[in-house]
Parts: C-alpha cells; sequence; structure tokens
C-alpha cells in the first residue's frame, strides 16, 4: 500500500523533514521480531528498537494477547479516586525491579510527561517539608528530557529550545561532559571527566543551595548522540546533591528497561537517584505509558493532613491506562522470560567490538558505547551540519536498516533480543554506507 500526494498532506509529522519525507515517504506497515516490513515489502532491520523503546522487539506474543484481553475486559477506569487492580500489580512488579531506595510509581503517558511529573514533584517536595524556597531546577547543557516546557527548560539541546521563548525560570545547566580531545574512541565508560560533575558546585556558590530543588540527568545521553558519563562522574554527582540537599534526578526513559545491562543504569552504574523517570521500554513501545520512580522519603513527606484530602494534585486522565497496564504487564513478563534485562550485558562485549571496528571507516571522528547503545560521530559535511549522518541514514534505509541519527552522531539500539548475525548485519550495512558517504 502507497500513499499519494493529496493522502501526505494532511499529516504534520513529529520531529521529521517534512518535505523531504513526502518527497519519498518511509513507510513502515509491519514488524516482527527484529524486523520491520516496509510498504514495498522488503524487510528492514531495526538497529534502534523503533525509537529506543521495542527493547524486547517486535510482536511479542504475551504483550498483543495481554492488550487484547484488556481492551475486551476493562477499557477504561478513571484514575483520580478510582484505580484497577492491574495498576497496582504493575507498580508492585515496577519496585521489584527497581534500585533499592526506590519503590513508588505515579503513572503518566510518556517520557515527557514523566519529567514534568519529576520536576513537579522535586518542587513540591521540598515545600511539604517547609523550604518552599526551594525551587530552582538544574539541567546539564546537552541534555533531552523530552518536549513539554519542564523538559525543554532543563534540556540543553539549542535546537529544541530556540523556537520557544522563555520558558520556565529559575532554571540552570551545568555543563555537559563531552571530551573528544581527552575520551575520543573510548571503549565504555571515559576515563576523564568525573570532575565535570564539580561544576554543579559553581552553581550551589551562585544560586545557593537553599534555592535549589533538583538536578535532571540522563545517566547516558541518548538523544544528543550517545553521552556515556565519565567514570566517577555520576558518583561525583550524588556527594554533591547529598551534600546541599539537592535531589537528584535520573531521566531513564532510554536506559531503563535493560539498555545497559541491568534493569535500570542506576544499577550498572551503583548510582541510586531519589526520582527516575522511566516510559518506552515500560510497554516494550506498545501502547503510550510513562512512570515516576520515588523514594519513600519523597512519597511519605506528602502523606500528612486529613485524610480525604488530595496530597499531591497532578495526574493524567490517562495515568494508568488500563491498556497500558496490561501490556506493561506482558512485557515484564516477556523480559523476565527472555532474561532481557541483563541480555545487554552478555551481548555489549560482542557490539562493542563491531561497533569500534567502525573507527578509520570514512568520516568517523568517535565511536562511543555502552550495553547495547552505540553512537558513531561522523565530521560535519562543510557548512552542512547534520547532512552527511542524514545521507547515511537515508543509504541504510534504502539498504534494510533502521538507524537514527542526530546531528553528525548515528545512534544504536537495538531491541535487546538481537543475535550476532544481526549486529553483523548492522556493521556491514553501516560500513558500506559510510563508505559510499560523500
Ligand atoms: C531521556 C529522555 N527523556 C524524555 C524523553 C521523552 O519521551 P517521550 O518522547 O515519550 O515524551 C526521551 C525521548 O527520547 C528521552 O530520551
Amino acid at each position: 500500500m502507497s500513499l499519494d500526494a493529496a493522502q501526505l498532506d494532511a499529516y504534520w509529522m513529529p520531529f521529521t523533514a517534512n518535505r523531504q519525507f513526502k518527497k519519498a515517504p518511509r513507510l513502515l506497515t509491519r514488524a516482527d521480531g527484529m524486523f520491520f516490513t516496509d510498504d514495498k515489502g522488503r524487510q528492514v532491520l531495526d538497529g534502534i528498537a523503533g525509537l529506543w523503546c521495542v527493547n524486547a522487539g517486535h510482536n511479542r506474543p504475551r504483550i498483543v494477547q495481554a492488550i487484547q484481553n484488556q481492551a475486551a475486559e476493562l477499557d477504561f477506569a478513571p484514575p483520580f479516586q478510582m484505580a484497577h487492580p492491574k495498576a497496582f500489580e504493575l507498580a508492585e512488579r515496577l519496585a521489584a525491579i527497581m534500585p533499592k531506595g526506590l519503590s513508588k510509581v505515579f503513572y503518566t503517558n510518556s517520557g515527557s510527561e514523566s519529567v514534568d511529573t519529576a520536576l513537579k514533584m522535586a518542587i513540591a517536595y521540598h515545600r511539604v517539608r517547609g523550604e518552599g524556597a526551594r525551587t530552582r531546577l538544574i539541567g546539564r547543557e546537552r541534555g533531552y528530557h523530552g518536549v513539554n516546557f519542564g523538559g525543554i527548560s532543563v534540556g540543553g539541546m539549542v535546537a529544541n529550545r530556540k523556537m520557544f521563548g522563555t520558558m520556565l525560570g529559575g532554571v540552570d545547566h551545568i555543563r555537559h561532559t563531552h571530551d573528544p580531545a581527552r575520551n575520543a574512541f573510548s571503549v565504555g565508560q571515559p576515563a576523564h571527566g568525573a570532575e565535570f560533575a564539580d561544576d554543579l558546585e559553581r552553581l550551589v556558590a551562585l544560586h545557593d543551595a537553599s534555592t535549589i530543588a533538583a538536578v535532571i540527568v540522563e545517566p547516558v545521553a541518548g538523544s544528543t548522540g550517545v553521552l556515556i558519563p565519565p567514570q566517577g562522574y555520576l558518583q561525583r554527582l550524588r556527594e554533591i546533591c547529598d551534600k546541599h540537599g539537592i535531589l537528584l534526578i535520573f531521566d531513564e526513559v532510554i536506559t531503563g528497561f535493560g539498555r545497559t545491562g541491568n534493569p535500570f543504569a542506576a544499577q550498572t552504574f551503583g548510582v541510586t537517584p531519589d526520582l527516575m523517570t522511566v516510559a518506552k521500554g515500560l510497554t516494550n513501545g506498545c501502547v503510550p505509558m510513562g512512570a515516576v520512580f520515588a523514594s519513600d522519603k519523597i512519597h511519605d513527606a506528602f502523606m500528612n493532613g486529613p485524610e480525604h484530602l488530595i496530597e499531591f494534585f497532578h495526574g493524567y486522565t490517562y495515568s494508568a491506562h488500563p491498556l497500558a497496564c496490561a501490556a506493561a504487564l506482558g512485557t515484564l513478563d516477556t523480559y523476565a522470560e527472555e532474561g532481557l534485562l541483563t541480555r545487554a550485558a552478555e551481548m555489549q562485549g560482542y557490539f562493542a567490538e563491531c561497533l569500534h571496528a567502525m573507527k578509520g571507516e570514512p568520516h568517523v571522528i568517535d565511536v562511543r558505547n555502552m550495553g547495547l547503545v552505540g553512537g558513531i560521530e561522523l565530521s560535519p559535511l562543510p557548512g552542512e551540519p547534520a547532512k552527511r549522518a542524514f545521507n547515511v541514514f537515508l543509504d541504510c534505509w534504502d539498504k534494510g536498516l533502521l538507524i537514527r541519527t542526530t546531528g553528525d552522531t548515528i545512534a544504536l539500539s537495538p531491541p535487546l533480543i538481537i543475535e550476532r548475525s544481526h549486529i553483523d548485519q548492522i556493521f556491514d550495512t553501516l560500513r558500506g554506507a559510510l563508505r559510499r558517504a560523500a
């Protein structure tokens, strides 16, 4: 099935070069396991788990069945002052795999909503315990925290911010951790840069800790082009937050659910945040859902005052949607049965070997990896940033491989069910595309 020009007209596509796309649409019509099928019937290897979300691969029977059954059983239940059993069952199952210290689940519908929820929770937490002056939020340059106003305010990707006015007030940013001069082609965590965390001390000295509610970072920054935290960096950030009573929020929207070799990156790096945002892999990308994980300390601070009153004035019509809860339970079953939440740890060695073999191919100026996440940075075409990587993306698509690019970095995040033969296919295709690239 192909679409003609008139049919392509009405849909204003998100984060897409609309005019380019509509001249040569890339349409996906089916998916199974590691592969999409396009509208011409071609098989396309999924090198990015859809969009960092289809961690168990496509068309998984337990998830499909769970969604189908749920739609016929309970299509909707109001989440305010009411609930349905699967919302509790899912929260209990999630609490069992969270890093120690986190124990409560607040449901949202996306990563962006999770981020804004966590930011609000952090500010309100300080207020309910009598430190209402702690309202300042600290993000990091090059951070990506979704597209809502809270998320773009603490985010640090200029294209996502510059069009949208003044955003939230009272936000500042620590410096990013990218340091190619010292760390280019590091395998796994770079050796240099733990001291970048000290930039938080600079902001504390500027604003005073008594005004700062929270710091939010991605443990592994994905959307900005795969930046791996230097050794010791996250530990140092945790120490500085503790010293000043600042909450630490990990945005694990892409690192959650097995991407780095453990259920969560917090476990991979041995650093526990006070709040964690998740989405994507929570339902294997099948039904929109996100969540914020909170510590008992934060949750319990809200549980005061008269018992008939609402403690946290926040939530969404579709928080804990029955279809999403069912999909998430089917997803957790699939992850557990197939050991997928730790499978990246088994596959990362071969993945890293093939990924780092891209060093020396045309235009490659850095390669970065962690678990089943890979980044290949290309030198930009003179005067045309992002074009070279986009051309590689188009070439790969042509040859039956879906990758993602951000600026001039190619990002890879395949489903965790990946086998060695798929890894070979990814890098053989990429190598060819790099060699053809202008
Ligand atoms: C770290 C991070 N936070 C938040 C988001 C936003 O998630 P969503 O697109 O579901 O709103 C993303 C999406 O890629 C992300 O990578």
